[in-house]
């Protein structure tokens, strides 16, 4: 009869097996997340992420160099304020330290891209992602109100000289409102990469450390999405591809690459994922147990992402796989 099909002679060698390789992973797909303090005069591990830091924005500059040499895609940068309020006003204050940090790193490495979170979270005393409002069915996150504070926070970034802003919130409405204050200021140049489809998850909590932003009471599911929708993810997308976003992410990862395979479809916008806190410290954890070989599992999981349509991968991996891919 025939002869016996075998698709094994396409793996006899490492020469061949690159040859038919279908999915790529390089230092430039990787996006490192950082957390600067306003407070901070030496770094401060977060205990909860093994090989993660709050930094001082005097370290920006080292970190931008670094960052460059490893031919990373870009950094995210994240705020730590010395204080909060109840509308987050720290999230569009010329001094604090996302903004400070934006320009030590311009400064050191232009070529290196800069990419802002933009949330208020971090800038709020009760640790949501928008302004509060009494109403007769209790507090409630204020979609509207809060607009305005984020395109503020863009703005405010776009001044110091960030390439990228990147809402976080999940407020409705914000890519048109941050992308028209943009404009009107003249920041037509600055991009946008949307959050567009970010899950309340529990892979969130060592990042609440790292920022210090776990909501003080109730939860973010009133305007994060349900894990157990998928369609809704295209609505997302879709949503904020036409209020003009110019890439939108997927977050976190692991647990989403099917909504990842599904947003990739259906836009031809850049996607990009988040590879979250939690994932990060299950990898720490179970290497520093002796149960998995982290290089080879922090590989395999970031070409995962990239097979799956990631153009981008967020991750706290970054360094060290740009350094075991050979940076
Ligand atoms: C919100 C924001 C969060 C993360 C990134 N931006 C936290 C949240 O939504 O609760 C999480 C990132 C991670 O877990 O690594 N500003």
């Amino acid at each position: 009869m025939f002869p016996v099909q075998r698709p094994r002679r396409l793996r006899r060698s490492p020469a061949i097996r690159a040859l038919v390789r279908e999915t790529s992973l390089a230092p430039n797909d990787l996006i490192l997340p950082l957390f600067f303090s306003a407070t901070l005069d030496e770094k401060k591990p977060v205990r909860t992420m093994p090989g993660v830091f709050q930094l001082p924005v005097s370290d920006a500059a080292r970190i931008a160099k670094e960052c460059a040499a490893l031919k990373l895609g870009g950094v995210i940068l994240f705020g730590l304020p010395a204080t909060k309020d109840d509308r987050g006003s720290g999230a569009y204050d010329p001094e604090g330290p996302v903004p400070r940090a934006i320009a030590a790193m311009k400064d050191a490495a232009p070529e290196l891209l800069v990419i802002t979170d933009v949330c208020v979270d971090e800038y709020t005393d009760h640790g949501h992602c928008g302004i509060l409002r009494e109403t007769p069915q209790g507090m409630v996150v204020d979609n509207d109100a809060t607009l305005e504070i984020l395109a503020e926070s863009a703005l405010c970034h776009a001044r110091a000289g960030a390439d990228v802003v990147a809402p976080s919130d999940m407020m409705d409405g914000r890519v048109g409102a941050i992308r028209e204050a943009l404009d009107e200021e003249g920041f037509t140049e600055t991009a946008l990469l949307s959050y567009a489809v970010k899950y309340a998850s529990a892979f969130y909590g060592p990042f609440r450390e790292a920022a210090d932003c776990a909501p003080k009471f109730g939860d973010r599911a009133g305007y994060q999405m349900d894990p157990a929708n998928a369609r809704e993810a295209l609505r997302e997308a879709r949503l904020d591809e036409d209020e003009g976003a110019d890439m939108l992410m997927v977050k976190p990862g692991m647990p989403y690459l099917d909504i990842l395979a599904k947003v990739r479809a259906a836009t031809v916008l850049p996607v990009g994922v988040y590879n979250v806190s939690g994932e990060y410290a299950m990898i720490k954890a179970a290497s520093a147990a002796g149960m998995i070989d982290e290089e080879r599992a922090v590989l395999e999981l970031l070409t995962s992402f990239r097979r799956a349509g990631a153009d981008f991968i967020l991750t706290y991996h970054a360094m060290d796989a740009a350094r075991w891919l050979g940076a």
